[in-house]
């Protein structure tokens, strides 16, 4: 069966063709560059931003895939949660076509979403229980997946989320939207301890709002003393990355023992994070596996969407109806 994945709840505008679990294509515009100067997303700027590219994005996975309209089977759609005009514009565009092609639509949790995306283009690896690990930019948190229907939440971040924190210092520091790439391309392994920060960690709740405080400090700190050169800002931002990555790791193997469950399917923006993807392959124990995506699949993309949209409607029999709406939270 085809699957049409549609995926518009921050700032990336995305569509995507599967076939049953494997991605004919994923398409994606991204309006990162029109929030560069502003240092976070605008709202407005990527609801508009949708509306211009829906139409390119849809003809653009259509043609890349080969595949017609008339054979799509099943329309997924991110329906929460996300910021409000933009997830409008998605639900309303899949609403529309459902109506149209007289086709199946299913709403998709985008959270639940990013930890599908390890079983893209293969889904054997689906053996339940397992954890479901997010970080991104909206969100911190650790699940218990008993199934894709049964989704509870173990823990999450306080205040504010991990990939916001990397955004706000990067800002902070002078570099480019999205901070979490910029950081990550600074990091330097070797100054990963240099500073002594660390973040909040309860059980398998997670607090950045201390980390990001004592970074913006420290800056000023540099800043009053004429100090604060590239390579001080490299050994500060290191070990900040070392840092909140690590209690992430903490976090996640703390559940891992507390659940006993082996396996970790993890998704979102920072998932993408170099040092992340690694601590979490130095942290597999015996029999133990974190499923990482591809970067591809890592960021807002409708491949993952299409994804847990399919398995949604084929193993669970799930449909949602066109009364269906946008949810911010
Ligand atoms: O999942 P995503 O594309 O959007 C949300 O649903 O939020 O995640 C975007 C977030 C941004 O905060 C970005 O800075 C962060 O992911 N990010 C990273 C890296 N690449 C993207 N954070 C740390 N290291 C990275 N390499
Ligand atoms: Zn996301």
């Amino acid at each position: 069966m085809y699957t049409l994945g549609i995926e518009t709840s921050c700032d990336e505008t995305s569509c995507a063709i599967l076939k049953d679990y494997k991605v004919l294509s994923n398409v994606t515009i991204s309006s990162l560059r029109e929030h560069r100067k502003y240092g976070g997303v605008v709202p407005e700027i990527a609801t508009r931003a949708h509306l211009k590219n829906i139409n390119k994005v849809l003809y653009g996975a259509l043609g890349t895939s080969g595949i017609s309209l008339d054979k799509i089977g099943l329309i997924a759609v991110t329906y929460k949660p996300g910021l409000i005009g933009s997830l409008v514009v998605g639900v309303n565009f899949a609403k529309a076509l459902s109506y149209a092609l007289k086709k199946p639509l299913i709403g998709v949790n985008h959270l639940y979403a990013h930890i599908f995306a390890s079983f893209l283009n293969n889904d054997e690896k689906l053996e339940f229980p397992f954890l479901g690990l997010v970080v991104s930019g909206g969100h911190s948190e650790i699940y218990y997946v008993k199934d894709f229907d049964k989704i509870k939440l173990l823990g999450q971040t306080q205040d504010d989320a991990c990939g916001e924190v990397f955004d706000k210092i990067a800002k902070a520091y002078g570099l480019d939207y999205p901070g979490g790439p910029a950081i990550d391309k600074l990091f330097d392994v070797r100054h990963k301890d240099y500073f002594k920060f660390k973040c909040g960690r309860s059980g398998l709740n997670l607090s950045f709002s201390g980390i990001k405080t004592a970074l913006i400090y420290k800056k000023m700190e540099f800043e009053k003393k004429n100090l604060l050169d590239k390579n001080t800002k490299v050994k500060l931002l290191s070990s900040f990355q070392a840092a909140s990555i690590e209690a992430v790791v903490s976090a996640i193997l703390e559940a891992k023992a507390q659940y006993k469950l082996k396996v970790v399917a993890c998704g979102g923006g920072v998932v993408a994070n170099s040092y992340l993807r690694k601590r979490l392959k130095e942290s597999e124990g015996k029999g133990d596996r974190f499923l990482i995506p591809p970067l591809e699949y890592t960021a807002d993309n409708a491949a993952i969407v299409a994804g847990l949209g399919f398995y949604l409607y084929n193993k669970k029999g799930k449909v949602s109806s066109l009364t269906l709406e946008a949810e911010a939270n």
